[in-house]
């Protein structure tokens, strides 16, 4: 028997598919956020959306294997900003929203990407 507590976040997020999908609308939200969307106007978002699925299956317990930069080397020497922080961690909320990700799950995904502010802020 499976409950949200015994069930991996991975699992949650509906495994490889359901991450790609909400890694998908994540990008499109960064797209239609004019508060960062200039941020990724020289990336190759086929790119940056492939490493990100791979990340974040990896973070949630998957089998994937993370093939980019860690977030410290990602995003040295960009200046992010706090405001910019809390847009792209907002934009993901909104996703997972949007996959009708519970709230419970939510949060930690949340948690999460709260602890990696340290890595991508002001580095
Ligand atoms: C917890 C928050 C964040 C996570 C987990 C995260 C994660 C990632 C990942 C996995 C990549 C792909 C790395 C690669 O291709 O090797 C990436 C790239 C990128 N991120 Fe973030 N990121 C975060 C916050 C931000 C913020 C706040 C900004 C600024 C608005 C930002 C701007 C970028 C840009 C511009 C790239 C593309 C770099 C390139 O073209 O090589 N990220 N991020």
């Amino acid at each position: 028997m499976s409950s949200p507590t015994t069930t991996s976040l991975y699992d949650r997020l509906g495994r490889h598919e359901g991450i790609e999908r909400i890694t998908r609308t994540l990008i499109a939200n960064h797209m239609a956020n004019p508060l960062v969307n200039a941020r990724f106007a020289a990336s190759d978002m086929q790119r940056v959306e492939r490493r990100a699925v791979e990340f974040f299956c990896a973070g949630a317990g998957g089998m994937e294997t993370y093939t980019g930069k860690d977030m410290l080397a990602t995003h040295k020497g960009m200046n992010i900003s706090e405001q910019e922080f809390v847009n792209v961690v907002d934009d993901a909320m909104a996703a997972l929203e949007t996959h009708r990700i519970d709230p419970a799950t939510r949060n930690e995904v949340l948690a999460i990407l709260w602890s990696l502010k340290g890595e991508v802020v002001r580095v």
